[in-house]
């Protein structure tokens, strides 16, 4: 049997039931793919949810505020994905799309956030367009079945990987194909111990044969993390506390925070900090320490872009992980 039957078969066999394989809408098949991209599939299923019934449709993500869209967001991280969401449903109501979500690799690779992955995996799921996805799970099946030492993230690597998973594909039906790859590298071929045992392709698969399943797939270089020491203030007069909206320009963008300095740059060194929260994010590693600034009387002049806000009000606002972390540790003093 070729690799992509066997793949099928398993799938039939094994596939889990979710929500977004039970419609072939390119609106939701994209909605699914943005937050799975962000989140695993036990936690994205109740985003998936929540905005496939606040916005059930690609107008009515469109006519949304970003800060709505944000909000619902709220929790997943890297919210650029959550801006860019909003923006490409705006793109398809108000561009040459006229209001339908495209269904054609080339469209889709037109719109804010779809790279090659998502366009591939949205036109081959919802109008079975020959196009092969190369996600992290089909990178790895692939380096272990053709044992394959090129790593994953170089140039030629993303080539060659792109090139034999197109080689792979079943041109009669590659919505399935591409899912079944996919799936089996979530279930079957995963990242740690994989379950080589219960195998079918175990007597295809070159890594095995050479014992360099541990050793697949090759990742070239892994990049350097910058530290960063911020120093949070919580200016508290009564129920009332200063916050500000972060403008352009990091990925933070449109998210509510507390009034911060960085480095150096500390506003009253002489209270010492509540507590230190330490943030991971992709290329940083956040030190954030977080002050307790209690006023007897209001702030006259806010610094401009701060509003002065009541915690009730406060719990609305689409804040980033790091300060809802905050939140709930202030949450006592309100
Ligand atoms: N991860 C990314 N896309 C997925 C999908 N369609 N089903 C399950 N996991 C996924």
């Amino acid at each position: 049997m070729e690799i992509s039957q066997i793949l099928q078969f398993w799938y039939d066999r094994n596939r889990r039931d979710l929500p977004w394989r039970r419609t072939r809408d390119p609106y939701l098949i994209w909605l699914s793919e943005i937050i799975l991209q962000q989140t695993r599939v036990a936690q994205g299923m109740d985003y998936y949810l929540k905005f496939a019934e606040r916005f059930p449709n690609v107008a009515a993500l469109a006519a949304a505020s970003e800060d709505e869209v944000l909000k619902l967001w709220q929790g997943l991280g890297y919210y650029s994905r959550a801006r860019n969401l909003h923006t490409a449903a705006i793109q398809v109501m108000e561009g040459e799309c006229r209001g339908q979500f495209p269904t054609r690799y080339s469209a889709l690779s037109r719109l804010k956030g779809v790279g090659p992955y998502t366009a591939a995996a949205i036109a081959s799921f919802s109008a079975d367009e020959p196009v092969a996805v190369v996600d992290g799970n089909v990178y790895r099946v692939l380096a272990r079945l053709f044992d394959i030492p090129t790593p994953i993230d170089s140039t030629g690597g993303q080539k060659e990987f792109q090139a034999l998973a197109t080689q792979l594909l079943d041109p009669q039906h590659p919505g399935l194909h591409n899912q079944a790859l996919m799936e089996f590298g979530a279930l079957q071929c995963t990242p740690l111990s994989p379950h080589c045992d219960t195998c079918p392709l175990s007597g295809k698969c070159l890594a095995l044969a050479n014992r360099t399943v541990g050793e697949r797939p090759v990742k070239a270089g892994k990049v350097k993390v910058r530290e960063r020491r911020l120093h949070y203030y919580l200016f508290k007069y009564k129920d009332t506390l200063w916050v500000h909206q972060r403008g352009s320009g990091d990925i933070w963008q449109g998210l509510w925070e507390f009034p911060v300095t960085e480095g150096d740059e500390i506003l009253h060194p002489e209270v010492p900090a509540a507590f230190t929260i330490r943030h991971q994010l992709t290329h940083q590693l956040l030190i954030c320490d977080f002050r307790i600034i209690s006023l007897q009387e209001p702030i006259r002049t806010l610094p401009s872009g701060y509003i002065q806000i009541t915690w009730q009000n406060w719990q609305k606002k689409a804040v980033a992980k790091l300060i809802s972390e905050a939140n709930r540790k202030f949450s006592v003093l309100f």
